[in-house]
């Protein structure tokens, strides 16, 4: 059984999971208006990847005799300068949620909670993918200066996402490159 103040902050962080799908949905209509298929497709598949996490802990908590309790989803913002400084944006808020895992890995342990540490280990890693992921889109971005030919080019790389599937045995399986 997990504690009431695991379970809460728990909770907390599923907010912010919540959020991550809210805000990749927003830059997804911003990078459709620019013209950016490839990036709003990349959006849209980062966006339901985030529902995925989601999944993964209100199923934890229920494995636990707690209970998933949702609270209100934030105002994403709706406008950026430019395709780097949506990434820019991305990789800051992936830190932010890097650095909400390792909060809750740190309570766990002040809780004695293996259990629960087990399951974040998923996590933790996760992170690393996902910071790194962002890192190379931007970082090449950097490359082509943000614009033209090489815009476009990664544009299309990144419409060849592939979206994450589920399997009933080894649950959700993200496909995150
Ligand atoms: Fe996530
Ligand atoms: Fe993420």
């Amino acid at each position: 059984m997990i504690t009431q103040d695991l379970e809460n902050k728990f909770n907390q962080h599923i907010n912010k999971e919540i959020y991550s799908s809210y805000l990749y949905l927003s830059m997804a209509a911003w990078a459709d208006h620019q013209g950016l298929r490839g990036f709003s497709h990349w959006m849209r598949v980062q966006a339901m990847e985030e529902l995925t996490h989601v999944s993964r802990f209100f199923d934890f908590l229920t494995d636990r005799d707690g209970r998933a309790r949702l609270s209100a989803i934030a105002e994403p913002p709706h406008d950026w300068d430019s395709a780097t400084a949506l990434m820019e944006d991305t990789y800051q808020h992936e830190l932010e949620v890097s650095k909400g895992i390792n909060e809750l890995v740190s309570l766990c342990r002040e809780h004695s909670d293996h259990a629960a540490g087990a399951f974040l280990d998923w996590f933790v890693k996760e992170q690393v993918e996902e910071e790194a992921n962002v890192k190379d889109i931007l970082d090449r971005l950097r490359i082509v200066k943000g614009e033209g030919q090489g815009l476009l080019m990664i544009d299309q790389e990144l419409g060849a996402r592939a979206l994450p599937s589920y399997d009933p045995t080894l649950g959700w399986i993200g496909n995150t490159r």
